[in-house]
Parts: structure tokens; C-alpha cells; sequence
């Protein structure tokens, strides 16, 4: 049976890092991977998530089996960091999934059970695995126009142009904030017009908002996932805590439903829970325990808010650091565009040809699509790779 089997074809990033590895460069880059690197290029264990594991070693005094749902505790506590003071908390029901990924996937599906051969609409481009966990969970795929690659901005027009035409049995993809690849953000107004298409023409909008805290702050990456939250009866939240709590490997993320009320948003949560089931049971404890210590514990989480803070600040050092550089060796503003960018990502403009060429000639990964992670660069590589830019970009 195995032999009829077709090789499986490398995950893009995942594949990149391997390659990274084996290359002995010394000089060489890793810009590809989304992970949060510090000063010396190490992702670290974050403060606020050592203490809390002494504490959880202390405290806990079983390994039993949780409900379907997972960690309830973390459950409500992350609903009430992403929509904290919105009316729309009280008709919402959360379960844990395994990482963000999950969390996608599940919701894929329940979409899918809900309107077999449904169709989700996504930003061109999106991240890499959006098509393939939505084509998995049994949906269609349609693309909005989304970024600018003049302005290297969103192009607001023409996405809403498009989702126009989305009608009442659609699903609407969305970036909560830190757009990945490209790093550009929709603004307040933007979603203000999406929400006004949504009431208009029915669409259930569904966001994935998996870095919270790394874009502009907490509270600030979450008003747009607010605003949709507060005036549409139905929308979808997939979350991941791998990035903003550095649990990468824990496998840490949920799924939130918004219904019209809360009798439908449990019924949905149900739902899940009975696709989770056939999968996996029930999710991993021990990432989201630690999330849930951290948030309930005035100390812990004003220590991972200074982390946090932390690290969003050292990014947008970075990315001025690296619009500067280029400036100076291009002698104009054509890559301002990363100081406007937020989040770990920018999305150059590079051509396959040049990415190619970054690897081969300089040993600096990015990916295909010319994503950079800007968390990759140190204050010490910023002016290799500034230098390399400029020999390859005429
Ligand atoms: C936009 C987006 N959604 C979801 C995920 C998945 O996160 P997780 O590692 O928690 O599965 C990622 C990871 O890079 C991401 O960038």
C-alpha cells in the first residue's frame, strides 16, 4: 500500500529553515522562520512563562483528562484579552485548540458542516497554509486584492471592490493585525468599511489574529476583531499564543465563536468540540496552563506585558534601523515602507530571482514571495544585508 503513496512536498518554511541549517556560512541569515529573535539571534523562554511553570510544577496535582473544550480557565481568559469590553464577550463560546493552526482547521470545518462547499474569501496573498487548511476543512478558495506592491501598502479600493461581491453564503478571511507576509495593516477606517459590507451583504467575517501584542500593543491590535465583534451577529476568531507568549512548540491557540446569542455560540462550541474528537480528543494542557497562570496573576502578566512591550519596540527599532540603511545605500525612500509596516513581516518586492540570489550569494533565507522576518535581523546583520540588498536591486 505504502508505494502508491506520492512523496509529500516540503512545507515552504519548515523546508527553508532545514536548509538554513546544513549551510556553514558563517555570515549566513535566517529571515524565513516567523519567530521572535533577541540581540544574539536566540528565541528565548520569555520570563513571565518560567515563573510560570515553577509555579504550575508546584501547584499541579494531576495529569487527569480535561473536557473537550480544554483549559476552560485559559478558555475565558484569553476571550477577555482579545474582547475585553465588547458586548459581543457574552455571546461568545472559546475552546483551546492546538496552536492557531488548529484553531483555523476546526473552524474550517465547522464552517464547512454548517454550508457544505461553502467558499472563504482570503487576501492575495495570505499566509502560506491559509489555502491548504481551508481546502483541507472541504471550502472553496477565492482571493481579494489586498496589498499594493507600488505603495507596499493595502490596497483598500479595490479589497473592498471585490468583497462587494461576496454574498450571505460567504466566509471572509481576515488578519487580525500584522498582516503575514506583507506586513501591511488595515486601519480603522478600513474596517469600518469591511463592517459595513458585512451588514450590508451578509458575509460572516473570520479572523485570524495570531500577534496580538506585537503590532502595535494589545489593546490595539485587537479594535478591529472588536469592532467586527460588536456589530455583527456572527463572526469567527482564530487565535494562536505561539508568538506573543513565545510558546511556540506548546502548541497553544483557540477557537472563539460569536453568535447571535449565546445558546447558538455554545451549540457551535459543541460543534467543535464533536470535530475535535475524531481528531485529537482534546488539546494539549500544559502550553495553555501557562497562559492561563500568566493572565490571572497581577505580577506575571504585567511581567509578560514588559516583555511584550519589549519585544514589539526592539521590531520597530529593527525595522527603522533597516529603512535607514537602506536609504542611505539607495540614496532615496523606496524601502520607507518597512517603517510603516507592523508586526514581525515585511514583504519587499523582491523577485524570485533576487531571493534566489540573497541565498546563493550571501546565505540569507527569505522566503519565495520576498517575506522578511524582520524579528530574524540583529542590529549587528542589519548592514550586511542592507548591503546585499543594494548589489542585487538596481
Ligand atoms: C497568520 C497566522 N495564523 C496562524 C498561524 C499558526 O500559528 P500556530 O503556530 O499557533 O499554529 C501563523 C503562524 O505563523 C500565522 O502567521
Amino acid at each position: 500500500m505504502l508505494e502508491k503513496l506520492f512523496p509529500a512536498a516540503p512545507d515552504p518554511i519548515l523546508s527553508l529553515s532545514c536548509t538554513f541549517k546544513k549551510d556553514p556560512r558563517p555570515q549566513k541569515m535566517d529571515l524565513g522562520i516567523g519567530v521572535y529573535k533577541d540581540h544574539l539571534g536566540h528565541t528565548p523562554i520569555m520570563k513571565a512563562v518560567k515563573l510560570a511553570q515553577e509555579e504550575l510544577a508546584l501547584r499541579e496535582t494531576s495529569k487527569v483528562y480535561l473536557g473537550l473544550g480544554g483549559n476552560e480557565g485559559f478558555n475565558h481568559a484569553i476571550t477577555e484579552l482579545l474582547l475585553k469590553g465588547t458586548a459581543a464577550e457574552s455571546r461568545s463560546a472559546t475552546i483551546q485548540t492546538p496552536g492557531g493552526t488548529g484553531a483555523l482547521r476546526l473552524i474550517g470545518e465547522l464552517i464547512s458542516l454548517a454550508k457544505p462547499n461553502g467558499c472563504i474569501w482570503m487576501s492575495a496573498p495570505s499566509y502560506v497554509n491559509h489555502k491548504p487548511i481551508m481546502e483541507a476543512a472541504g471550502l472553496k478558495v477565492q482571493f481579494y486584492p489586498y496589498f499594493n506592491e507600488k505603495t507596499m501598502q493595502v490596497d483598500v479600493n479595490p479589497m473592498l471592490s471585490a468583497l462587494s461581491k461576496a454574498s450571505k453564503n460567504d466566509i471572509v478571511l481576515l488578519h487580525g493585525c500584522c498582516h503575514n507576509p506583507t506586513g501591511a495593516d488595515l486601519r480603522l477606517s478600513h474596517w469600518e468599511g469591511i463592517t459595513e459590507l458585512a451588514q450590508k451583504k451578509g458575509f460572516i467575517p473570520f479572523v485570524d489574529i495570531a500577534y496580538q501584542g506585537l503590532g502595535k500593543g494589545l489593546e490595539n491590535d485587537a479594535q478591529g476583531v472588536r469592532l467586527l465583534a460588536n456589530s455583527l451577529d456572527e463572526i469567527f476568531i482564530a487565535t494562536s499564543y505561539s508568538k506573543n507568549f513565545g510558546l511556540y512548540r506548546e502548541r497553544v491557540g483557540a477557537a472563539i465563536v460569536v453568535g447571535k446569542n449565546i445558546k447558538e455560540a455554545e451549540n457551535a462550541k459543541g460543534c467543535i468540540s464533536q470535530l475535535a474528537r475524531t481528531t485529537y480528543t482534546m488539546p494539549p494542557n500544559h502550553g495553555a496552563a501557562i497562559v492561563e497562570t500568566i493572565l490571572s496573576s497581577s505580577s506575571l502578566k504585567k511581567q509578560w506585558h514588559d516583555e511584550l512591550n519589549e519585544m514589539r519596540e526592539r521590531i520597530f527599532c529593527l525595522r527603522h534601523l533597516l529603512t535607514q540603511a537602506l536609504a542611505f545605500r539607495f540614496n532615496d525612500e523606496r524601502f520607507h515602507f518597512i517603517q510603516d509596516h507592523t508586526g514581525m513581516f515585511s514583504m519587499l518586492g523582491l523577485s524570485p530571482f533576487q531571493v534566489e540570489a540573497l541565498k546563493a550569494q550571501f546565505g540569507i533565507y527569505l522566503l519565495g514571495d520576498s517575506r522578511i522576518n524582520i524579528a530574524g535581523l540583529t542590529e549587528d546583520s542589519i548592514d550586511y544585508f542592507a548591503d546585499a540588498i543594494k548589489i542585487l536591486v538596481k
